[in-house]
């Protein structure tokens, strides 16, 4: 991934806390620019087929991660009883609420991924897509995400995958000084990063979830509790 999918962010929008630091969308344009006027539609696409695959076709109570602008909700999380859009960025939820309205379907919540505001074991399912990039500490976001699944429960994780060949590529030809094939996290931007599919993998079994195979090229784990 997309070296360009990144918020139009500034360190001064970069809140400290005594849990990691989290990169700010406030007031971000990011489902125009990205997505609704970016020519992404490929990328956008690519996601359906990999969700699709992976998700379960009907669930009821969904926690959406990083839900952004709502881009997932409505196609992909169809059959789906009741869906919680949880971002840190106010702004971001009301974009979605804009594109999907108010209905008992949709609860917005703005919160921290690490500081989740949910009973331990709440959850059937939870996805998180294009935010686990954001994350200096996986450990801790991917260990507060097990704790509010239930028994059974699916999750499905995007990350970015810092041995993509366009990587490999740069890196052989000496335009790149990271090294694609070891195990650290790139920040490659201030609160973007780069992730080994090994060490994704491995966080996620230290954090109790039982891996499912993925029959997509796609970045993207999904696993049961
Ligand atoms: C690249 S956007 C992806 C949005 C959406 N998932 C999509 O694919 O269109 C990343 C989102 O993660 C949110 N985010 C980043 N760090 C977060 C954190 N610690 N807690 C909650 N949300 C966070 C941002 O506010 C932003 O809306």
């Amino acid at each position: 991934m997309k070296d360009s999918d990144k918020p139009a962010a500034t360190t001064s929008d970069i809140h400290q806390e005594e849990t990691p630091q989290v990169c700010s969308y406030e007031g971000s344009d990011y489902q125009e620019v990205f997505w609704d006027t970016g020519e992404r539609r490929y990328e956008d696409a690519v996601e359906e087929v990999a969700l699709k695959r992976l998700m379960p076709k009907q669930g009821k109570l969904l926690l959406e991660l990083g839900a952004g602008a709502g881009r997932n909700t409505p196609p992909r999380y169809a059959g789906w009883e009741r869906i919680v859009l949880l971002d840190y960025s106010r702004t971001q939820l009301l974009q979605a609420r804009e594109r999907l309205g108010d209905s008992s379907r949709y609860v917005y919540v703005t919160a921290d991924i690490y500081k989740l505001p949910f009973v331990s074991g709440l959850f059937d399912g939870a996805t998180m897509i294009r935010t686990l990039h954001h994350l200096s500490d996986a450990n801790s976001a991917l260990a507060n995400v097990r704790r509010v699944l239930g028994e059974d429960a699916v999750f499905v994780l995007e990350f970015a995958n810092k041995r993509n060949l366009k990587a490999i590529a740069r890196y052989l030809l000496g335009k790149q000084k990271w090294n694609p094939f070891t195990k650290e996290q790139v920040e490659f931007v201030a609160l973007n990063y780069n992730f080994h599919p090994k060490t994704v993998r491995k966080l996620l079994k230290e954090n109790q979830f039982a891996l499912k195979k993925n029959s997509s090229p796609y970045p993207i784990f999904a696993s049961t509790r």
